[in-house]
């Protein structure tokens, strides 16, 4: 339940704007400590000036429950520039072209859209998917080297995430890797800053338009089971314009790649970094349904989101005025004192670990929830089967972002416990 906003208001910040969508804070892992700041001093706080305009930082737990829970005033729009901090809202960028996706659209052509794709990723269509999921993973951790180096990265979180969506999408096997590299260019919002950078991602994301045009022909002649095939044959989908139905893949291939790929790889570091509690997951595995709720916790996949004022408010206290952009900062939520003891911390047994906002909150929580679950559930269940461990051999190569949260590389070596 969302707090009343009257107990959420906040007083004066005692401490001047900090900016925490700066890149370098998420390449260095530096992020925890101007949270700390914030949720301390200025839960609620604008920042005048960034690299990507003026914006309001949401840092603690309760508001950003209570803005989600509010559409009407906090909208998700694509018009006024969706549901990351990179676009504007009130005027395109050079070289922008604005993608309608049910993310980011209200209600009610979110509900629509939203009630046609849920169905595909309810709790009985994805016990349908483990068997393949489990098959897939044991094939691919029964390949992988022990005691020599590896990027865990390359060979198991993006191999892993992008096998299951080519299975969902029955999109071509061979040419999986494409769905990478466009989810890629599909969540970088460092690129998106630059006429050029957007450029690229603009012909990026043509060229998956037109991979999935030529697909969406050969499902409406032959349909199946798959993701495509249910959208065109519902009636909130299948008389989307052409730019929805490219908008909606790409929601759903950015929105299912990078993330659960992130937290396989949050995984893996996450637990080199605890190793105490590394030992009580090994020592036990009935914790992994819960390992797995608070390792999406502790690496919150995506950093934040965003939302945009539609009428001037003061709920919170200051003023928040029509167009405004609005940061829920999910990887501070997560680390809020109030609701997580020792937030930075990984412990696999955490009692409330399943509160996390990593999902989201309210009409927009993510649908694909189950899936990445489940797929992160069976890689513990697969590497425990096997009595792996994975050692991190240095520091990796993180995403230098402040939207999607994690690694480009990471040399580990798999050992037997
Ligand atoms: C650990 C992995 C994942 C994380 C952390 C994640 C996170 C999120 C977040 C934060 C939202 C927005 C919530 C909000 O605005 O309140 C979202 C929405 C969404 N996600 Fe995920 N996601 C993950 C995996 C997936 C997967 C596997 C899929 C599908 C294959 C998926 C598809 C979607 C879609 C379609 C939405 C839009 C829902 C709506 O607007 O109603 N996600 N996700």
């Amino acid at each position: 339940m969302a707090t009343a906003a009257a107990d959420l208001r906040v007083k004066e910040p005692e401490i001047d704007p900090i900016d925490v969508s700066l890149k370098e804070l998420y390449t260095e892992d530096r992020f925890e400590e101007p949270f700390r700041q914030l949720r301390k001093h200025a839960p609620i706080q604008f920042v005048p000036d960034s690299h990507f305009g003026p914006y309001w930082s949401v840092s603690t737990y309760k508001p950003i429950q209570h803005i989600e829970a509010l559409p009407k005033l906090f909208s998700s729009s694509w018009k006024y520039g969706g549901i990351s901090i990179a676009f504007d809202s009130d005027k395109p960028l050079e070289n922008e072209i604005r993608q309608p996706m049910f993310i980011a659209m209200d209600p009610p052509n979110h509900t629509a859209q939203r009630r046609t794709v849920a169905p595909s990723f309810g709790p009985s269509e994805v016990a349908d998917m483990k068997a393949e999921v489990q098959q897939r993973t044991a094939e691919l951790l029964d390949s992988l080297p022990i005691g020599e180096p590896f990027d865990w990265v390359e060979k198991v979180s993006i191999e892993l995430t992008t096998g299951m969506l080519a299975k969902l999408f029955d999109f071509p096997w061979e040419q999986r890797h494409k769905l990478t590299e466009w989810s890629d260019y599909g969540g970088d919002v460092e690129l998106i800053r630059s006429p050029e950078g957007l450029i690229l991602r603009n012909e990026k994301l043509q060229e998956m338009g037109m991979a999935f045009a030529e697909l969406w022909q050969q499902r409406l002649a032959n349909p199946g089971k798959d993701l495509i095939s249910v959208m065109l044959k519902s009636d909130a989908m299948k008389d989307m314009s052409p730019e929805e139905f490219i908008g909606n893949l790409i929601l759903l291939i950015v929105g299912g790649n990078d993330t659960t790929r992130n937290s396989m790889s949050g995984y893996a570091y996450g637990l080199s970094q605890f190793p105490e509690e590394r030992a009580k997951l090994e020592a036990d595995p009935s914790l992994i349904p819960n390992a797995v709720q608070e390792l999406i916790r502790w690496q919150t996949p995506l950093a934040h989101m965003r939302r945009t004022v539609e009428e001037d408010t003061d709920m919170f206290g200051p003023l928040m005025k029509k167009g405004d952009k609005v940061v829920l900062w999910y990887i501070s939520a997560n680390r809020d004192e109030e609701i997580f003891d020792d937030g930075e911390v990984i412990k696999v047994d955490r009692a409330n670990a399943r509160r996390h906002l990593s999902f989201g909150y309210g009409i927009h929580r993510c649908v694909g929830a189950r899936v990445a679950e489940l797929q992160l559930h069976t890689l513990l269940e697969e590497m425990a089967k096997r009595r792996l461990r994975v050692n991190v051999l240095g520091e990796p190569e993180r995403v230098p972002a402040c939207f999607v949260h994690g690694y480009k590389h990471m040399q580990v070596e798999l050992s037997h416990y």
